[in-house]
């Protein structure tokens, strides 16, 4: 595939890259939001799509950027930790989970953006995930500092959140 022009909308920013001088055809996508837009809360860690750090969202499903190439991603909306605020029902959740029994949600944070944007991607398919369809959907993830309990109880806490301002049902 050969393309000399790639359009994204990143964060609901329209922009337009040149073949050349903006990337190369194998740059990935995580380099160029990195590198020409600054987007460093892109995580790149393995480069091998083995621990999920660089999850971002394009078109509301979660790839990996680390292996996702500029030019696929012609097109597509994307949306990267930079785009979300303090007002996120994720990011609440992943704040200020570290009461008794809640686990932290972060440590270091390396890895909380491919998480946060993972769990945007599920709750965006299924509102009200069970113990079991959270576990699999974040089992692409390591966190480094160990905080699965805190995630798993932030994830539980965002679906919660989400499903009381939509009216759904709460998680038991
Ligand atoms: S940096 Fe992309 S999966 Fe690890
Ligand atoms: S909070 Fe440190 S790697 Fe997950």
């Amino acid at each position: 595939m050969k393309k000399d022009k790639v359009r994204l909308t990143v964060n609901g920013r329209s922009y337009e890259f040149l073949s050349g001088r903006d990337f190369e055809p194998g740059d990935t996508l995580s380099k160029l939001l990195r590198e020409r837009l600054g987007l460093t809360g892109v995580r790149v860690s393995c480069e091998q799509g083995a621990c999920g750090a660089c999850t971002i969202l394009m078109d509301g499903k979660s790839v990996l950027s680390c292996m996702t190439l500029v030019i696929e991603a012609d097109g597509s909306e994307i949306l990267t930790i930079e785009g979300l605020n303090g007002k996120d029902p994720v990011v609440d959740a992943f704040v200020n989970t570290y009461g008794p029994g809640e686990g932290t949600a972060m440590q270091c944070g390396f890895c909380t953006p491919g998480f946060v944007l993972e769990t945007h991607a599920l709750l965006n398919e299924n509102p009200n995930p069970s113990d079991e369809e959270i576990t699999e959907a974040l089992s692409g993830h390591i966190c480094r500092c160990g905080c699965y309990h805190g995630i798993h109880t932030a994830v539980k806490k965002a679906a919660d959140h989400i499903c009381s301002c939509e009216g759904g049902e709460q998680n038991e």
